[in-house]
């Protein structure tokens, strides 16, 4: 036997295999998706995801204290309304003395120094619960949407968000918000758009988490074909074209072909959306004992960094950072 190749020999220790490690997962690479509801004190458990909470403004707070002190650089926002201030319209999302507006203005008072994203599009604040507007015949109206979209972002910016992510999937949204917030003078809020959002089966918990499933009909005139990634190219080109700072890729790990297509490609940061369903599916086969449910996490986390993803928005943020705080 003669062998010459020993790629082994670059893993015989913790310290070599350390020292030729190609990639890696740290807390400032996480943002924490967080739900926010109206009250005090109050904290809900979402059934689907374990772990995870609806949680009233003062508790907000302190999760994101601990985030802070974790080294988790951002959060994205997400307000959980009651069914009574849902309207075809969703008018709420344009009243700065809403809960999402005083909801960011609290952190950012708090924590200055935190980014807090939060997201733009109709959905948890439709009484149809989709992204966009519905028409009588059961249309998602795109351009008709666009100005709700520009207000519910012009308001979110004014209330202090850092970034601004509209998950809606309308044509031409990044431009027409882009737009928005340069009349107001908002030049520094920064878009992430979800560029290559897939019509996913896996952001069931998250509809559970907001009560935001569709009343009628699928997203799938919006939200993207599983099937395809050219067209992910096309809407990454149209993103950058029409100003997005960052783009994301959505849902995570059945689409990491994807995220590693947009990194070759782009010159933009590249975000990778770990979302509830694939958030869930660890949590439930943990659970049950048939995965270690820690290195199942850190494990995912790392392969998002390998396709190519700058950053993760993830629901395991905060027990990733811990974690990595530990080693
Ligand atoms: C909707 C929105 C969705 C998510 C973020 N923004 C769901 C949807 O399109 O129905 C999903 C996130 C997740 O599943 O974790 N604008």
């Amino acid at each position: 036997m003669n062998i010459n190749q020993r790629p082994r020999r670059n893993r015989k220790s913790e310290a070599m295999r350390s020292m030729v490690r190609e990639n890696h997962l740290e807390a400032r690479h996480l943002i924490a998706p967080l739900f926010v509801i109206e009250g005090e004190n109050k904290r809900e458990e979402i059934s689907s995801m374990p772990g995870q909470y609806r949680l009233s403004i003062d508790l907000l707070l302190k999760e994101c204290e601990e985030l802070v002190k974790l080294g988790v650089p951002c959060v994205s926002l997400f307000p959980a309304l009651s069914d009574d201030l849902k309207d075809k319209y969703a008018t709420e999302s344009a009243n700065p003395e809403g809960l999402f507006p005083r909801a960011i203005r609290a952190v950012k008072e708090r924590f200055p120094e935190l980014l807090v994203m939060s997201d733009v599009a109709m959905d948890p604040y439709s009484s149809d619960g989709h992204d966009g507007l519905v028409s009588d015949s059961g249309e998602i109206l795109n351009d008709e949407t666009l100005p709700i979209l520009a207000k519910m972002a012009v308001t979110q910016a004014q209330a202090g968000s850092d970034i601004i992510g509209p998950s809606d999937m309308m044509d031409s949204r990044v431009s027409y918000i882009i737009e928005a917030l340069d009349k107001h003078g908002l030049t520094q809020t920064s878009i992430m758009s979800y560029t290559a959002k897939y019509a996913s089966c896996f952001y069931g918990p998250f509809r559970d988490a907001l009560d935001s499933a569709p009343k009628s009909g699928d997203k799938k005139t919006y939200q993207m074909d599983p099937a395809n990634v050219e067209e992910a190219m096309r809407e990454a080109r149209l993103d950058t074209e029409e100003g997005a700072d960052i783009l994301m890729v959505k849902p995570g790990l059945p689409y990491l072909d994807v995220v590693r297509a947009l990194k070759q490609s782009s010159e933009l940061p590249i975000a990778v959306y770990n979302i509830s369903g694939e958030y869930a599916m660890i949590k439930a086969a943990s659970e049950k004992g048939w995965l270690d449910g820690e290195a199942a996490m850190m494990e995912v986390l790392l392969s998002f960094r390998r396709a190519g993803a700058d950053m993760i928005l993830t629901y395991f943020a905060k027990e990733a950072a811990q974690v990595l705080s530990r080693s």
